[in-house]
């Protein structure tokens, strides 16, 4: 299945779709492969505006010339969405991508009509800056060729992990889909606080963000665990040792854990109540 040969169709082209797109034009896709509908006006001019493309009025018709429909709406949205493009689907075999949080293959497929392949993706918000992380899963009827297109479509807006089960999707959720907001909060505390001893607010954030940035950067590029690269710079009897006996006192890998099965479970009872008919 070559690329360039193909069409792919976003349902939705709002703050996802349009990255997406956006990443997968600035990869060298060609503008007249990429259709998005969007019954939102606004978000009509905003992809015209930020990506040049015209968006279609109907995602049913869009459906009819396209290889792959990407699904990029809110969840509540998912089922009517799909009643617009199932014949398509059904008729012409398609690759279906969701995005959307939340909702299992299983309801998809079921309020597609069955026997589609299917691949969900869970991205983040840093997509939004092309420093996504994105877990994905395929059901049994997705071909090597349609997870390679699922992959690529996904790569455009940072990096990409597959899971074996689909279960995984949530704790993805928990780790990587709502870890933007635990590192923000780490961000927005350490920062209040150094204003607090006396930094300007300006000065504290800089040297926040870049400190959060450069702990990233470093880690990413080191062949070292996080564990390790923190002991080296944990001098004894030094300041970060002082600060570590704080946090560990107050049991912060632990709360962080309970963070993490707190919101794995509520992602789960999220997909039986956004599965119901
Ligand atoms: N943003 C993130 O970082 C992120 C991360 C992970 C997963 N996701 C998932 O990505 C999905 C999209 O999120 P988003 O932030 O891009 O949402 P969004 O900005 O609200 O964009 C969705 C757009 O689709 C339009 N729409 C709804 N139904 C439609 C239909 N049947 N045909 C054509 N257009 C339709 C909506 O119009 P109206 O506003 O008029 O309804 C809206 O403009 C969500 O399911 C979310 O769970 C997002």
């Amino acid at each position: 299945m070559a690329t360039k040969e193909l069409n792919i169709g976003f349902v939705g082209g709002g703050n996802m779709g349009r990255s997406l797109a956006g990443g997968l034009l600035e990869n060298g896709w060609a503008p007249e492969q990429i259709l998005i509908a969007e019954h939102n006006p606004d978000q009509r001019e905003a992809v015209l505006r930020l990506l040049g493309l015209a968006c279609e009025q109907s995602s049913a018709t869009m459906a009819a010339k396209v290889d792959v429909l990407v699904l990029a709406i809110k969840p509540q949205d998912l089922k009517s969405a799909i009643e617009e493009i199932a014949a398509s689907a059904q008729q012409r075999k398609l690759l279906v991508l969701s995005i959307v949080a939340g909702v299992r293959e299983q309801d998809i497929q079921r309020w597609l009509g069955g026997g589609l392949a299917i691949v969900r993706a869970m991205p983040n918000t840093p997509a939004l800056v092309g420093s996504g992380a994105t877990g994905l899963y395929a059901n049994a009827l997705v071909s090597e060729p349609q997870r390679d297109l699922a992959e690529s479509i996904l790569r455009a807006v940072g990096i990409t992990v597959w899971l074996d089960e689909e279960s995984l999707l949530d704790v993805v959720t928990a780790l990587s889909g709502s870890g933007p907001a635990y590192y923000l909060m780490v961000m927005e505390a350490l920062e209040k606080a150094a204003v607090a001893q006396g930094l300007t607010p300006a000065t504290a954030r800089l040297l926040t963000l870049e400190t959060a940035y450069g702990t990233a950067k470093m880690a990413l590029e080191s062949r070292e665990e996080p564990a390790q690269l923190r002991r080296r710079v944990t001098s004894p009897g030094g300041t970060t040792e002082r600060a570590i006996d704080v946090l560990n006192q107050g049991d912060m890998p632990g709360l962080l854990a309970k963070a993490l099965t707190a919101a794995t479970t509520r992602s789960r009872e999220l997909a039986e109540l956004l599965g119901q008919d």
